[in-house]
């Protein structure tokens, strides 16, 4: 993955088990082209060791606010001044609560207090410290601060218990704090407009309890989805069944199968300036669908299969004042099927992507070929949020340079 955001964290970590999960995180940022600073609670080094984040950062750990050497080097007002985001991972209940009222007892709080870059945290406790009124006090006054918080997630604990307070897995951290950082001051290109796309798989049923499906995330879509409403857009994805939120300020309307999201698709597209179809939409459903169960009668069971309408030709055919771009994933002859289906669907714009041998579908990374009338541009791999953004940004310039 190449180096694309030239941004500065400082990675807090306060004193959690959860602190051994950030050296991955860490990695992961330095990874993703950011400059990474980290900053450790007493209690943290209790953990893991501040040599750890040195050879992973490259830097040295800041951690004590009355060192006299540190300070001369890169003093705590200078590294609140460096930073463009300060993401604190893990975030124990006490770092939470000692932030909530403004505390600067130790190096880390006295950063976020002295900073004015917006500050993310990812909670990591046991459960019922987690659900604890106390906590959720602190939560609700730290998110009326405008306070971002990633997670925790639901699962079993380091302690034994089971619930909510696990810190969320480094490579989603990574994810989220490279879609902050990304949307930092994007100018609002699509003020007024409305995008409409779909996302996610289709699911075919064959009888009460079997469907046929693919292995479509949505990521790839619900990643699009953001970096469009960050441009301003009003935001609807005619969503499959997939397994991530709905991305907040977006509105996510959910179908199961081909035959709901061709409906519910044509139905927004009447109101949409530019639809992208991201959906792996199943090409056959089952020609019936059994009331009940099918059971074993015999080695071989044949269904019939009958074919799919196409929601992206059939919107592209409904209106010519839409923007219509469609996705192309191919295993093999990638640039000639996606031109073949730019003409054949009447499209604006495709973006080719290779599938298949652990690539595309159900990963966070992707690699690009978007494909137009007179031009085409290549976007290496990368996380689906950062392409996303770098999609939208093309496909802002192609619909002005058509409609403008
Ligand atoms: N698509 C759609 N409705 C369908 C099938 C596909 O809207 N019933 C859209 C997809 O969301 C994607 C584009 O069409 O944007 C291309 O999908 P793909 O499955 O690659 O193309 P097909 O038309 O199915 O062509 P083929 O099976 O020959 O690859």
């Amino acid at each position: 993955m190449t180096n694309q955001i030239n941004k500065n964290i400082v990675v807090g970590i306060s004193g959690g088990i959860a602190a051994y999960k950030s050296a991955e995180l860490v990695r992961g940022l330095i990874k993703a082209g950011t400059n990474v600073r980290v900053c450790m609670t007493a209690a943290a080094m209790q953990f893991i060791t501040p040599l750890t984040f040195q050879a992973l950062s490259g830097n040295p750990v800041h951690s004590d606010l009355l060192d006299t050497d540190a300070e001369a080097g890169m003093g705590h007002i200078e590294l609140a001044r460096w930073a463009d985001m300060i993401l604190i991972a893990p975030a124990s209940a006490d770092f939470m609560a000692r932030l909530s009222i403004g505390m600067a007892n130790d190096l880390l709080s006295t950063l976020c207090l002295a900073s004015t870059a917006p500050i993310h945290l990812a909670p990591a406790m046991n459960r019922v410290m987690w659900d604890n009124p106390a906590t959720q006090h602190n939560l609700h006054i730290l998110l009326q601060r405008g306070i971002k918080t990633h997670g925790p997630a639901s699962g079993e604990q380091a302690c034994g218990e089971i619930g909510a307070g696990r810190m969320l897995e480094p490579s989603e951290l990574v994810h989220q704090s490279l879609t902050a950082l990304a949307c930092m001051d994007k100018p609002q290109f699509l003020q007024g407009k409305h995008v409409l796309l779909t996302a996610g798989p289709t699911r075919e049923a064959i009888d009460p309890v079997r469907y046929i499906t693919n292995r479509s995330s949505g990521k790839m879509g619900y990643s699009i989805a953001i970096a469009a409403r960050d441009l301003g857009a009003t935001v609807t994805i005619i969503s499959g069944p997939v397994s991530l939120a709905p991305p907040q300020g977006v509105e996510v309307i959910k179908v199961e199968s081909a035959e709901e999201m061709h409906t519910a698709t044509l139905r927004a597209a009447k109101n949409a300036d530019i639809f992208i179809a991201t959906a792996a939409v199943s090409d056959f459903a089952t020609k019936e669908i059994f009331t009940k169960k099918i059971k074993k009668s015999g080695e071989h069971l044949h269904l019939q299969l009958k074919q799919n309408a196409d929601i992206l030709a059939d919107v592209s055919h409904q209106s010519d004042d839409l923007f219509t771009v469609g996705f192309a994933a191919e295993t093999h002859n990638l640039m000639e099927y996606a031109r073949s289906k730019l003409d054949r669907k009447k499209l604006d714009l495709i973006v080719a992507n290779p599938v298949g041998e652990g690539k595309g579908f159900d990963q966070d990374t992707n690699q690009l070929e978007i494909i137009w009338h007179d031009g085409h541009l290549s976007l290496p791999e990368k996380d689906k949020q950062l392409l996303a953004y770098e999609l939208m940004d093309i496909i802002v310039e192609r619909y002005n340079s058509h409609f403008g």
